[in-house]
Order: C-alpha cells, then structure tokens, then sequence
C-alpha cells in the first residue's frame, strides 16, 4: 500500500512572511497521518518556514537543487546547503524549469541523483505537451524522461524516488487532464519503473498527478489505482483548497 503524497509547488510566489503567515493558515487544516503533506516554498522562504513548521507533520520541500556539493555555480543551491534547512524533498526537471531555464534530461538526472545522495526525495516531473499529445508521442516522450531520470540509478534508490506526471497542457491552464488520461499515463509510468527495476520497485514508486489539479477534481483523480498523489500548484496557495485536496488523498487512504 502505497501512502499519498500531496505536494504543493508555491512556484516564485510568497516573500518569508508571507509564507509564514500562509503555513500558519495551513497547519490547522492539513495535519495528517494517512497522507503525505509537502510544501514547497521558494528557497529565500525556507528559513521562515522551517520556523513555521515546528512540531507540525507538514513536510519541507525545496523546487530544485543542484548536483554538485558546492564551487562555482552562481545562482544554483546544493542539496547540502537544503538539508541543513530541514529540506526533505525537492521538485526536479518541472516543466517550468526544462521550458525557461534549459534543464535537460541529463541534469534532471544529475540533480535527482544528488538529492537521494543527502537523503532528500527528489519529485521528478515529467510530461508531454499538448502537440506531442495531439500526434500520439505521449508515451514515446514520457517513457524517454522517465527512463533519463533513472540512469545509473540504483534499484533502493528508484524506489524512494517520486514522480509527478505534470501534461504541460494542464499546468496552470485550467484544463485538467481527464482521470482516464491521467491514469493511463500515469500505468504506463509505472510499467517503465517496472521495465528497469521489477516489480517491487514499481510496486514501491510514488507517482503523483499535477496540473491543474483542485478540490473538485481531486477525489476522482486519486481514486484511480495508479495515482498515489498530486503535485498542486495555483490551488496551494489556498489553505482551504490545499486543505480540501489532502482530506480527499486522505480520505482515499482509508
Ligand atoms: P497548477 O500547477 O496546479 O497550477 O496547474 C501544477 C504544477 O506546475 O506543479
């Protein structure tokens, strides 16, 4: 049995009061023993909200790191520098970061591979756009990401890891992917971890759906077999709607 995972991806959103104060709304409604709750705050508000989360279940997450331990990477955070932080995760190779900033298979590989080396749980994202989806490319492409972010990867590793299917088509954009498409996607996922590693680490593996995902649609998503949890974005800066999505993962659990 496989726990929930929620994870909330403030993206550059939040200054360190602001993050307290919104951690503070949060941990009365999120506190929970069935479901994994993770917020991911910018780095500049991780200080803050390590503060704010004292004695609370909720879980630290940054949105990146990078591979190296330390050395001349201007502008780039290492996993050790994060750890230090209470960091327990991070987001690695989200959409946002391969469309703007260039991040590559290769180094979403590098960087999920430093994260388990300190002990932190990378959240990889793959996902297709919506043109790839349209000519029929989704696992072709999918399956390709997945397989990079596993290279030189061991088996006990590849299972901590947590995979976030994220369509391009759906992040921020309002139009979830259906529970059907999600699920597909998100078996077939799983049948590539299978391919690599056998049974029990796909088994093991975590893989979330984001995009667009909100209280509505939340209980229909996570009642699919194959969906363990979502990667949240515009709706985790809402306590009650972050609220409304774990309850919904939690309840699913029971
Ligand atoms: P969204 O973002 O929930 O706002 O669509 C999800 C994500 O980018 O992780």
């Amino acid at each position: 049995m496989r726990k929930p995972i929620i994870a909330g991806n403030w993206k550059m959103n939040m200054t360190p009061s602001e993050c307290a104060k919104l951690i503070g709304e949060l941990r009365p409604l999120v506190e929970s023993e069935a479901c994994e709750v993770i917020v991911c705050p910018p780095f500049t508000d991780l200080a803050a909200a390590k503060e704010a989360l004292e004695g609370s279940s909720i879980r630290l997450g940054a949105q990146n790191i990078h591979w190296a331990d330390k050395g001349a990477y201007t502008g780039e955070v290492s996993a050790a520098m994060l750890k230090e932080l209470g960091v327990e995760y991070a987001i690695i190779g989200h959409s946002e970061r391969r469309q703007y900033f260039g991040e590559t298979d290769e180094g979403v590989n590098l960087r999920a591979r430093a994260a388990l080396a300190c002990g932190i749980t990378p959240i990889v994202c793959v996902g297709e756009s919506l043109a790839q989806r349209e000519a029929g490319e989704t696992e072709a492409w999918v399956g390709a990401q997945t397989k990079a972010a596993f290279k030189d990867m061991g088996a006990d590793d590849a299972a901590r890891v947590v995979i976030a299917y994220e369509p391009i088509w759906a992040i921020g954009t309002g139009r979830t992917a259906t529970s059907a498409q999600a699920e597909e996607t998100i078996a077939f996922i799983r049948a590539v971890v299978r391919e690599l590693y056998g049974e029990a680490a796909a088994e093991a593996v975590r893989i979330q759906y984001g995009g667009s995902m909100n209280p509505k649609n939340a209980a229909e998503l996570m009642a699919m077999p194959d969906i363990d949890g979502g990667l949240i974005g515009g709706a985790s800066l809402k306590a009650v709607d972050f609220s409304q999505i774990v309850n919904c993962a939690a309840e699913g659990a029971k």
